[in-house]
C-alpha cells in the first residue's frame, strides 16, 4: 500500500536515523531539495525578529522544508520570505493564520513565533488542524490559557514543543548532573538568577510600513506603538517577568527536582511613564527538595545592564553559575573542599578576583561525553538544538522524545505567572503539587 508523504512522517517509527543523517540531495545550506518524500513541510506564524532567528535555524537542519509563511505586518513577510527565497525555499505569505491553513493541505508542522497573546489561539488551531506545533515561549499569557493549551495537545495527539530552548542545551543537561550526581555543590541551600537590561528605547517603525488601523484591530492591537512594542503592555504579555524570567525561573526547580512551595514578590511600574508592566521585579521562592529547603532569589531589571544573566546555585561545598552565554559559567568550590581530580585538573582563570574553573572546561574534563559536547558546542545555535528536539520527536512520532512538552511548560509557567499575582496581592502565595498538574 502507497504510503503518502505525510503519512510518513508521521508514521516513521523509533530507532529510524535522526535528521542529522537523512538521506536525500541537499543544498548548499543544508537543506533538502524539494518534494523528498520523509521531509517535513513546515509554517511559521509570526516572523518578527524571534521567527526569523528560528527560520534561519530551520533552514539548517535537514529535511525541514518551509511551505508558507503568515505575520500581518508586510515588512515581516518580506523580510521572512526573501530569506527563504535566498536559502532556495519558496513559500506562499499569508496575513491570516485562518486562511492559511484552509489552503495549505500538505502541512507538517507549525511554528508559531506570534506575541504571546495569540500562542493559545494559534497553537490550539493549528493542533486541531491536525498539525505538530513549536510555540515560543512564554506559553501563553495566562495559566488559563496555557491550560487550554495542554488539554487541547492531548486531544490532538499531536506534538508540542514550547521553545524553551535551555531544555536542549547539553551544557544546561551537564551542569545539572554535575549539581545532581557528582554533587559539586553539596547540598544546595541558596540559588540566585537574574536578567538585567540597559534600558531600551521603544520599538519604531518605517512611515511606509504604518498597519492601517482597520487592521491592527482586526488582530486586536489599539495602535501601532502597542502593536510593536506588545512585551509592555497588560493586553498582549505578562511583562519582562514573562518574557525574561521565564527562561530562567524554571531552572532553579529543573535543577532542585522540585517545584517552588512558596513566592513573594515586589515590582516597579514607574520608571517609564508610556509602559504598562514592571519595569524591575523581585521575586523570592522556596523549595522543599529530598535534602531539605531551599531558596531562591530571581531579579528582572530593565533600568540597568550590570552582570547581564545567569543562574546561580550555591551549597556547603560550592557555587556554580550558568547562562546561555557560556563565557558567564564558572565554579567555584566552597574553601578547603576537595574536589574531585577531573575537576581539579581543570585551568582556573580569573574573574572579579577569584579565582574561579570555566564551567565549559569542567565539562569537556568530566567525561568522554563532555568532551564531545563542548568539542561541537559552537557548530549550532541553541535554538537550532530545540528544534531539530521537535523535528526528531515528530519524525519518530515519540512524543516522550520532546524536551520541553506542553503539560512541562505549564508547570514551569506557574512559579513565573504567579508572580504578577504575588506582586498584585502583596500576600505570600502557597503551592502544592496539584498546582503543577492540569
Ligand atoms: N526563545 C527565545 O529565546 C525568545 C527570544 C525572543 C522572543 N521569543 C518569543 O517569540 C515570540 C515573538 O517575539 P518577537 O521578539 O519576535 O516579537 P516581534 O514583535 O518582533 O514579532 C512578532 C511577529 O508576530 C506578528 N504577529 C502579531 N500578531 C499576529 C497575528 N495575529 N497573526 C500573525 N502574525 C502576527 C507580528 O507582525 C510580528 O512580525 C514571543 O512569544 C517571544 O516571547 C523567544
Amino acid at each position: 500500500m502507497e504510503m503518502s508523504r505525510r503519512e510518513f512522517v508521521q508514521g516513521m517509527t523509533a530507532g529510524v536515523a535522526g535528521l542529522a543523517t537523512m538521506g536525500g540531495a541537499t543544498s548548499a545550506l543544508g537543506t533538502p531539495a524539494t518534494g523528498s518524500a520523509d521531509e517535513i513541510v513546515v509554517a511559521m506564524i509570526g516572523t518578527g525578529v524571534q521567527g526569523r532567528i528560528l527560520l534561519n535555524d530551520c533552514v539548517n537542519i535537514p529535511g525541514v522544508r518551509f511551505k508558507a509563511i503568515c505575520d500581518i505586518w508586510p515588512f515581516a513577510q518580506r523580510y521572512a520570505g526573501n530569506t527563504l527565497r535566498r536559502a532556495g525555499q519558496q513559500v506562499e505569505i499569508y496575513e491570516d493564520y485562518r486562511e492559511m491553513l484552509e489552503k495549505e493541505k500538505d502541512l507538517d508542522a507549525v511554528i508559531v513565533a506570534s506575541p504571546d497573546f495569540v500562542h493559545a489561539e494559534h497553537t490550539i488551531a493549528c493542533l486541531q488542524a491536525g498539525l505538530h506545533v513549536y510555540c515560543e515561549k512564554e506559553m501563553a499569557d495566562s495559566l488559563e490559557s496555557a491550560r487550554e493549551m495542554v488539554l487541547a495537545a492531548r486531544e490532538s495527539n499531536r506534538l508540542c514543543q514550547i521553545g524553551h530552548q535551555r531544555r536542549s542545551n547539553p551544557v544546561y543537561h551537564q551542569a545539572l548532573q554535575m549539581i545532581q550526581n557528582d554533587e559539586v555543590c553539596g547540598r544546595v541551600t541558596a540559588c540566585y538568577g537574574q536578567w538585567n537590561r540597559s534600558v531600551q528605547p521603544k520599538l519604531t517603525w518605517p512611515d511606509r510600513f504604518v498597519i492601517p488601523d482597520e487592521i491592527l484591530q482586526r488582530y486586536g492591537y489599539e495602535s501601532m506603538n502597542h502593536y510593536r512594542n506588545w512585551r509592555w503592555f497588560r493586553k498582549y504579555s505578562s511583562g519582562p517577568i514573562a518574557d525574561l524570567g521565564s527562561h530562567q525561573i524554571s531552572v532553579f526547580g529543573w535543577f532542585l527536582g522540585a517545584n517552588p512551595t512558596k513566592l513573594t514578590a515586589m515590582g516597579g511600574a514607574d520608571f517609564f511613564p508610556d509602559r504598562e508592566w514592571y519595569e524591575d521585579v523581585m521575586a523570592m521562592y522556596e523549595y522543599q527538595t529530598s535534602k531539605g529547603s531551599a531558596r531562591m532569589y530571581y531579579q528582572v531589571l530593565n533600568t540597568n545592564g550590570y552582570g547581564n544573566y545567569f543562574e546561580r546555585f550555591k551549597g556547603d561545598k560550592g557555587t556554580l553559575v550558568i547562562s546561555e552565554n557560556l563565557q558567564q559559567s564558572y565554579y567555584v568550590p566552597e574553601g578547603d573542599y576537595d574536589i574531585p581530580d577531573w575537576l581539579a585538573q581543570v585551568e582556573r582563570t580569573q574573574r572579579g578576583g577569584m579565582s574561579v574553573i570555566p564551567l565549559g572546561a569542567a565539562i569537556a574534563a568530566r567525561n568522554a561525553e563532555g568532551a564531545a559536547i563542548m568539542q561541537e558546542m559552537d557548530r549550532k545555535t541553541i535554538h537550532q538544538r530545540h528544534l531539530e528536539n521537535f523535528f526528531q520527536a515528530v519524525r519518530g512520532n515519540k512524543p516522550a522524545d520532546l524536551t520541553c512538552p506542553p503539560d512541562v511548560a505549564y508547570s514551569m509557567a506557574v512559579p513565573v505567572l504567579n508572580v504578577i499575582k504575588a506582586v498584585e496581592s502583596n500576600e505570600k502565595l502557597q503551592f502544592t503539587e496539584t498546582d503543577y498538574k492540569i
